[in-house]
């Protein structure tokens, strides 16, 4: 018989999580992803048609929420704490006995041993069943708010049922990300030219402080569970364990109570197998007391529970010497220093390269052709050169300068500006070559500025131009505006048809919206984020290229070092030329329909104090930030307003005494509402 849409909604809901459940914690999908994305737009498009069958813990609901411009803060229930390491055996057993005197008895402890997850920290507050709020560790007590990130993590129920659930509990664990999920990433991040992530740990906490929810929905995050903060309190922490797994919450199988420290030694030779065949990292083995009674009993010491510790692992290390340094040139047009290395096993690859990311890490390594050098696999990943063996030094070991030219093109090679101080460029340790028609950076920079979210031209894609490139028939990117359709036909694989249709792209690219445009010229640390907030500030290229180094500090979420890179694009002679050729071509950047209002905060710092009676002190730093202006904590010089309420103390005091304005909660009020002189 047909069922309901109603009847069709739960039964996608329950298809649904239960194929979460087999991926994510069972490791036995059943279903392929097609299958999975087939029932999920299902439900999506059944939920359209009928609103009214949309539930905040439908599937559908885990990416909802529209992108922030900063993240709120969360109080934890109770604090989060961290814990004291371990490094050897004979450390346990001093811990142990440790423990025992503190508890006045002879008798063994039984302990609990887990895997310590090398992520971050997360803490998930239930209300009434539902997923209400999610944070960081933060400071243990205070967090960074990441709720609407992680509703996009399947392994974390929306909603638990169970009638033994509490009220009011937050779970807390760890959020990981696997090394096949972490390479994916990475190779996605290395074909945009996006920076990639030194480790898994990086990797994972990028992700979750995204301030877009959808590229955390993006990436497969995993979160493991281990304790929790307020709710019930259980006899043991396996107890604990127990009942988060049949909450349905993810709890990492490898964990096991032991009755005796023999048997936490074996457990410790166990795991430190077992990780090697694990896909994700784990940085050590977890131990605590098991009994509740027994924890209370030992208490804790400043931030850490004393009956729990951690024990770390070595690190994967190996020896070898470095053969050659060579440089490599990125699209950026970076030039990194890479250690050719005798090529060695480290747990089960073969390394013969590492990164040895700039002039003054090779100084500060002290590292030379010929040393015999310490390597390692950082999160397990990326090799890198941890330090050299100083006493197997030999004569010929021959000290490493970076060149002033490009290897490749035989450009200029200059430092990073980072920021301006006193009106001077403040250099940071990136080498780079700015020459926009180096043969190293011109294909990627191509290939970035046809890519979807820059100019998003159909059909030019690397493979195209790289065919065009060998044809001597572009060399940057304003070429591609002067390519005929039969050129293009003469291109291998490329029928009439096509040539057509990429002509049509080509021409379809030219009215562009600002943002893409400022995206697609590729300019250093201008994502995607970054060239729409700039779009929105300053309206049109041209206020954006003639705007100063203070100007575009000034604008919201830009920071010194993307200023820089800003002011230095547009001063640059190739890049100028470049942007002009685009221009001249025919392309013309559209500004917002809408110019962001200016209103009288807009640019400017302010300062909270005392209590508000309208609003929180998060939705009044929320209402300066949608008036382009800054929220700050403290007062000084800079701050252009402060806003007294009652109770005000020494920020008050300050910003009388450095005669910084001073208005009442009303007055800030009238005057945020009013637009502001600039937008008129
Ligand atoms: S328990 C009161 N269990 O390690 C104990 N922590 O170095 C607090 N971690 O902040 C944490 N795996 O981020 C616990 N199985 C595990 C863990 C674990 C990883 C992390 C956690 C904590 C850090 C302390």
């Amino acid at each position: 018989m047909e069922q309901t849409p109603a009847e069709r909604a739960r039964s996608l809901r329950t298809l649904i999580e239960k194929a979460n459940k087999e991926y994510y914690l069972d490791d036995a999908p059943s279903l392929s992803d097609s299958e999975y994305d087939k029932l999920m737009r299902e439900l999506a498009d059944l939920e359209k048609s009928y609103p009214e069958l949309i539930t905040p813990s439908s599937p559908t609901q885990r990416v909802g929420a529209a992108p922030r411009t900063g993240f709120g803060q969360v109080t934890h229930l109770t604090p989060m704490l961290s814990l004291s390491n371990i490094f050897s055996k004979e450390e346990f057993l001093a811990f142990d006995k440790g423990l025992r005197k503190i508890l006045a008895s002879d008798s063994p402890i039984e302990y609990i041993c887990e895997l310590k997850f090398d992520g971050l920290a997360v803490s998930v507050t239930f209300r009434d069943g539902l997923l209400e709020k999610a944070g960081t560790r933060g400071d243990g007590a205070t967090g960074e708010d990441i709720t609407a990130n992680i509703r996009t993590v399947r392994s974390v129920p929306l909603e638990c049922r169970a009638e033994d659930f509490p009220p009011l509990i937050e779970i807390r664990g760890e959020v990981i990300l696997t090394h096949s999920e972490f390479a994916r990433i990475n190779a996605k991040r290395e074909e945009t030219g996006e920076q990639t992530f030194a480790n898994c740990r990086n990797a994972a906490a990028g992700s979750l402080r995204q301030l877009d929810p959808k590229v955390t929905a993006g990436r497969r995050l995993i979160m493991f569970c281990y304790g929790a903060g307020g709710g019930p309190v259980f006899a043991s922490q396996s107890e604990t364990l127990e009942r988060f797994a049949a909450w349905g919450f993810n709890v990492n199988p490898d964990y096991k109570v032991c009755r005796s420290v023999d048997e936490v030694l074996d457990y410790i030779d166990y795991i430190e197998e077992r990780k090697k065949t694990l896909p994700y990292d784990c940085d050590g083995m977890v131990i605590k007391v098991n009994s509740t009674a027994l924890q209370n009993e030992i208490g804790f010491v400043a931030r850490s529970p004393k009956w729990a510790t951690a024990y770390k692992f070595p690190g994967l290390q190996a020896e070898t010497t470095v053969e050659d340094i060579e440089l490599q040139v990125g699209r950026t047009g970076a030039i990194t220093p890479v250690a050719v290395l005798s090529p060695t096993a480290l747990s089960g690859v073969v390394i013969s390269r590492a990164t040895l990311h700039n002039q003054s890490e090779i100084d500060r390594k002290d590292i030379r052709i010929g040393d015999t050098v310490i390597i390692q696999r950082a999160g397990e990943v990326i090799p890198e050169v941890v330090q050299v063996v100083k006493s197997k030094r030999g004569l010929l070991s021959t000290p490493f300068r970076m060149p002033d030219v490009c290897p490749v093109c035989g450009g200029k090679a200059e430092r990073d500006v980072l920021c301006f101080k006193d009106g001077e460029p403040v250099e940071g340790a990136v080498l780079r070559c700015n020459n926009a028609l180096c043969p190293a950076q011109q294909k990627e920079a191509i290939v970035h500025f046809a890519s979807k979210g820059a100019m998003d031209i159909d059909g030019m894609g690397p493979s195209v131009i790289e065919r065009l490139l060998q044809k001597d028939l572009i060399r940057d990117p304003s070429d591609i505006y002067r390519l005929t359709a039969s050129q293009l036909e003469g291109l291998d694989k490329m029928g009439k048809k096509s040539a057509e249709n990429l002509i049509n792209a080509i021409e379809a690219s030219k009215d562009i919206p600002l943002e893409k445009f400022i995206y697609a010229l590729g300019i250093r640390h201008t994502g995607e984020k970054t060239a729409a907030v700039l779009a929105g500030y300053f309206g049109s290229l041209d206020a954006l290229r003639a705007a100063g180094p203070e100007e575009l500090v000034n604008v919201p979420d830009i920071g010194e070092a993307v200023a820089a890179s800003i002011y230095g694009f547009f001063r640059n002679q190739t890049r100028v030329e470049l942007t002009e050729r685009l221009l001249a071509a025919g392309v013309v950047p559209r500004g917002p329909e809408k110019q962001q209002t200016a209103g009288e905060c807009a640019g400017k710092t302010v300062v909270f104090t005392g209590t508000l009676s309208r609003f929180t002190r998060q939705e009044a730093e929320a209402l300066v930030r949608s008036a382009g202006g800054k929220a700050s904590s403290s007062v000084s010089k800079n701050t252009y307003m402060v806003v007294a309420g009652p109770g005000a103390g020494s920020k008050l005091e300050k910003a009388e005494a450095l005669g910084v304005r001073i208005v009442s909660e009303d007055e800030f009020v009238a005057l945020i509402r009013q637009p502001g002189p600039s937008s008129q």
